[in-house]
């Protein structure tokens, strides 16, 4: 099918564009009302993502009332543990949470590598609702989160300001957490195969805890990783956003991956540099911007597409949107995207 809105992926294959797509990472959820009132139907978060035509909903909601250029599907990176057989819980205010973790070999044992199609057919079914409803409006962002963040949440069990269970394990048992890492990333590439297969036109890998490894380990445990993954999906373009790893920008230009995301730490001008034109760019707005008075957050944003001017680029922030940020304030960063004219 003809797509009327390819914005997104001509970019990435380096065509000539009109103007810079614009999705925000996050867009599908508490930001809008709509959202919060299909979610106040179901029992909680876990339920909506398991339900594929709630899921396609809220997934198309930012596409209809943000006008973005994009929809990502409605789920999480979660789903990921909870398929190889460590089920999470979302607990109201506080996040996610693992009733068991990995810390033995004898825990890894019970895990196995899952199978999309029967473990994550929900996931898959939703993709396939949502392309539907799109009819070819925009591309569908398909995602999986990096092994090594979601070895991070596997091994600490809920969230953590230094995930010091996860990182203890890098050092104590680098054997246990390089098998473990194995068969996340063997998972991975089945479910964002099966993604594929579904009719999601480019795939996100999503590294949220990048930043909490040195350089060193960050070589070692995830991007050896990334890379296998980056390998295996060939069918779309994959990008690749590790917060936190402005220390792996030049490691990212040689990935085999179509774009690399920037969180708002990073200097666009350094990127751009060390990644030389090899890949696409999607960035990096910080997420507070949208809590400034309008006039501030549209020089912001004008200020961010300026120093992307010269590269492949996708605006979106460097983070997911906060959950209270305004629509309104997502609509003037949207509407700043669409109307930009870069200087000739
Ligand atoms: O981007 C989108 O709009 C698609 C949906 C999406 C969700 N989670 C829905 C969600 C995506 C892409 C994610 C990715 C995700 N999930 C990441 C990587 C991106 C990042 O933010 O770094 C991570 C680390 C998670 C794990 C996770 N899920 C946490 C830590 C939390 C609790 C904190 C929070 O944001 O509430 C979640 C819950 C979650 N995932 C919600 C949504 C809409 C909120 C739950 C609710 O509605 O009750």
């Amino acid at each position: 099918m003809q797509m009327k809105n390819d914005l997104l992926l001509r970019v990435i294959k380096g065509e000539a564009v009109e103007r810079t797509p614009v999705w925000l990472m996050r867009q599908a959820g508490r930001i809008l009302p709509e959202y919060r009132a299909v979610r106040a139907s179901v029992r909680g978060f876990i339920e909506l993502a398991q339900t594929p035509e709630l899921a396609a909903e809220v997934t198309i909601q930012p596409v209809d009332l943000l006008g973005v250029d994009a929809a990502i599907i409605f789920s999480d990176i979660l789903v990921v543990p909870e398929a190889m057989g460590l089920p999470y819980e979302m607990v109201e205010k506080r996040g996610p949470w693992f009733p068991k973790t990995i810390g033995s070999a004898a825990d890894l044992k019970k895990l196995r590598v899952a199978d999309p199609q029967t473990d994550l057919h929900y996931v898959l079914e939703a993709i396939r609702l949502t392309k539907k409803g799109l009819n070819g409006r925009v591309p569908l962002i398909g995602f999986a989160g990096a092994p090594w963040t979601i070895f991070a949440y596997m091994v600490e069990g809920s969230g953590s300001k230094t995930f010091s269970k996860a990182r203890a394990m890098l050092y104590q048992n680098p054997d246990l957490a390089h098998k473990l890492l194995d068969l996340i990333t063997k998972t991975t590439i089945k479910y964002l195969q099966a993604q594929v297969g579904a009719g999601a036109n480019l795939v996100q890998i999503f590294d949220s805890w990048a930043g909490i490894l040195p350089p060193d380990q960050y070589r070692a445990f995830s991007l050896p990783y990334l890379e296998r993954i980056c390998e295996a999906v060939t069918e779309v373009p994959v990008t690749v956003f590790a917060k936190g790893a402005y220390f792996a920008m030049k490691d990212f230009s040689r990935m085999a991956c179509a774009t690399v995301g920037l969180d708002w730490n990073m200097d666009i001008g350094e990127v751009k540099q060390l990644v030389d034109g090899k890949k696409a760019l999607q960035g990096n707005l910080d997420p507070a911007a949208l809590y400034a008075p309008d006039e501030t957050l549209v020089a912001q944003t004008r200020s961010m597409l300026t120093q992307f001017a010269g590269s492949r680029h996708i605006a979106n922030l460097g983070h997911g949107v906060y959950p209270d940020t305004s629509p309104e304030k997502v609509k003037l960063f949207v509407q700043t995207v669409k109307e930009f004219e870069i200087a000739p």
